[in-house]
């Protein structure tokens, strides 16, 4: 990777890696709730988000790989492509689905978006076709969002 990052820099003049992200929403239902507390702990520690009828978020899903551009398309990875890919990994699973329930990459897991963020990571990364997977980002309200950068 070294090698190959020098050898790209001297033939292009491109000194650093670009950054390009896809933004994608989705909605989705979920809880959090451990089945192994009493109904009690659970609420004491998730609240609202406990409740056992479920409730959902307009989640946004921002999903970036790094690279430098091909320099015979100035891209670091077709964007057109990179949607295609997460609608068909991510967003054709969880779109109007319960994510405790109905999402298999989320079976067997807590349904926070720390652990969302993780899976959507693990499902993509060996499909990119261009460029690094660098990150992983989901908004579940505009004001909390959970990054996740890979292992
Ligand atoms: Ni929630």
């Amino acid at each position: 990777m070294l090698v190959t990052t020098i050898k790209y820099q001297m033939m292009t003049g491109v000194k650093g890696m670009v950054y390009v992200t896809r933004k994608l929403s989705f909605n989705a239902a979920h809880k959090l709730y451990n089945p192994n507390w009493s109904d009690e702990r659970n609420i004491e520690v998730f609240g609202k988000c406990a409740n056992c009828n479920w409730h959902g978020h307009n989640f946004e899903l921002f999903v970036t790989v790094k690279g430098f551009p091909n320099p015979d398309t100035g891209f670091v990875i077709d964007l057109k492509a990179l949607r295609d890919l997460v609608e068909e990994k991510i967003i054709n699973k969880v779109d109007h689905r319960n994510l405790n329930v109905d999402v298999e990459f989320m079976q067997g897991k807590m349904a926070s978006i720390e652990n969302l963020a993780m899976s959507v990571w693990d499902e993509l990364c060996p499909f990119i076709p261009e460029g690094e997977l660098h990150s992983v980002q989901i908004y579940e309200t505009p004001r909390q969002s959970v990054t996740y950068y890979g292992p």
